[in-house]
């Protein structure tokens, strides 16, 4: 059994592990109890596993535990609280944007990033960057989660 600690939300965890390779996304449920991440694909193809790993997001099904040791991961949960949410997430409630939200991680967190970078990027470039990593939703909340991001953008969520 390994020992791999992680900044998680802010709070130094130790991981543990008998395989290197174990998915990322399984110990953040069954080891620090989150429930941001989600389980869709397993495969790295659907975005409901996203994190923030040092600030980039990643899959967290699809990215083994001995590869964050010493990193920072951040959830959904890192982000805000019910009581005070990140403006982020206050755009996705004021615009009503998930149906189910088994997959907001996705859009939030790629979106957060991108946005953070580019302040301000209009509802076309943060549709073309959120293109180039598959984010599904079957739910099809697509253009109400835009409309969110696109509020966050324009700094109109505080
Ligand atoms: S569960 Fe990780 S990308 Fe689908
Ligand atoms: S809101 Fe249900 S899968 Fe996206």
């Amino acid at each position: 059994m390994a020992v791999y600690k992680v900044n998680v939300n802010g709070a130094s965890v130790n991981l543990t592990a008998d395989d290197p390779n174990t998915p990322l996304l399984y110990l953040l449920q069954e080891q620090v109890q989150l429930n941001g991440p989600k389980f869709g694909c397993g495969l790295g193809q659907c975005g409901a596993c996203t994190v923030l790993i040092d600030g980039v997001p990643s899959r967290s099904c699809t990215t083994n535990v001995a590869d964050v040791a010493g990193k920072s991961v951040t959830s959904l949960e890192g982000l805000g609280t019910p009581a005070n949410p990140h403006p982020i997430q206050q755009a996705f409630i004021s615009q009503q944007a998930m149906q189910c939200g088994y997959c907001v991680s996705g859009p939030v967190l790629y979106g957060k990033a991108f946005i953070d970078a580019n302040p301000g990027a209009t509802r076309d470039q943060i549709n073309t960057a959120l293109g180039q990593s598959p984010l599904l939703c079957r739910c099809h909340a697509h253009s109400r989660m835009l409309n969110a991001l696109v509020l966050y953008s324009q700094g109109l969520t505080k």
